[in-house]
């Protein structure tokens, strides 16, 4: 699955939404992203972020701080977003530096403008079928689902990984589209007999090469939500590539699967909070 053509195609509906809410309400749709201290790969995510804002008929609003920024600073800026009409999504980049608890930051985004759907009030929504902001790799993962045509219902589906971030709404995701849905962990007994009876795998476990191709029923849809670079610099999945995709009946690859995906998932939730804002 070409995730790098598929969020094309989504940034270019978002760009047209964009244009529309522009017209319609003398401004464009606001999205800022705050990173604080300098992980090398969140800089780079951050950066992709903010440049395909823009492309896509998005204001930008960058927040660089310091790794020495206190949760209290934290804190403000985010309630000083939640209250900036012209913002109508607030991202702050994870993981934040240690000694800032970023729970309690996520709780503080207004859940209006919660564009990575990680706010307790987008996740119950979610859990009770009742979908508002989801967050962009699960969500993206359904995205590539419909526009191959792979229909979920009934289908087997194992999450491997249950991180706040992407395991636990994957699952809420899959059960929303009808799967019947198992989340593995680092408590799971067997994880090659749960990987090797799916129709779906996700892995979202952020180690290269975790699941080994060998585990893969043929045919099964495999989605890969790892990016890991290797020792020789190369960045990889969690899934043994080039054995699985010999097994799969669908697979993404690592660069261009969900990571181009989750950034255009992004900004059309970006579009969407503008829009629900404009209207509520
Ligand atoms: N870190 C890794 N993925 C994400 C994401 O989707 N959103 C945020 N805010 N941080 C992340």
């Amino acid at each position: 699955m070409d995730g790098k053509a598929v969020a094309a195609k989504v940034r270019s509906e978002v760009a047209v939404r964009a244009k529309e809410f522009a017209s319609k309400y003398g401004r464009r749709p606001g999205l800022a992203v705050v990173q604080v201290g300098q992980d090398a790969a969140s800089t780079v995510y951050v950066r992709n972020k903010r440049k395909s804002s823009i492309e896509a008929e998005i204001e930008s609003f960058a927040h660089d701080l310091p790794a020495t920024t206190t949760q209290a600073e934290l804190l403000e800026l985010v309630q000083g977003l939640n209250r900036n009409p012209r913002v109508d999504g607030i991202l702050v980049q994870m993981p934040l530096p240690k000694g800032l608890d970023s729970d309690a930051i996520m709780d503080a985004v207004d859940p209006a403008k919660d564009v990575d759907g990680f706010h307790p009030t987008n996740t119950g929504l979610l859990a009770q079928k009742r979908p508002r902001l989801r967050p962009c790799t699960p969500f993206g993962v359904i995205r590539l689902a419909k526009e191959y045509g792979i229909d979920l219902t009934g289908l087997r589906a194992t999450v491997v990984g249950a991180s706040n971030i992407v395991g636990r709404p994957m699952a809420l995701e899959l059960l929303l589209a009808r799967s019947t849905v198992t989340v593995c962990h680092t408590g799971t007994r067997d994880l090659e007999s749960e990987v090797s009876r799916a129709d779906v795998v996700v892995a979202a476990v952020g180690k290269a090469g975790f699941v080994p191709g060998a585990w893969i029923k043929p045919g099964a849809a495999v989605f890969d939500v790892g990016i890991n670079r290797t020792a020789e610099g190369k960045l990889v999945g969690d899934v043994e590539y080039s054995k699985a995709a010999e097994r799969a009946g669908w697979i993404t690859p690592v660069p261009g699967g969900l990571g181009p995906m989750t950034i255009a998932m992004l900004l059309s939730n970006a579009v969407d909070a503008a829009f629900r804002r404009a209207n509520v």
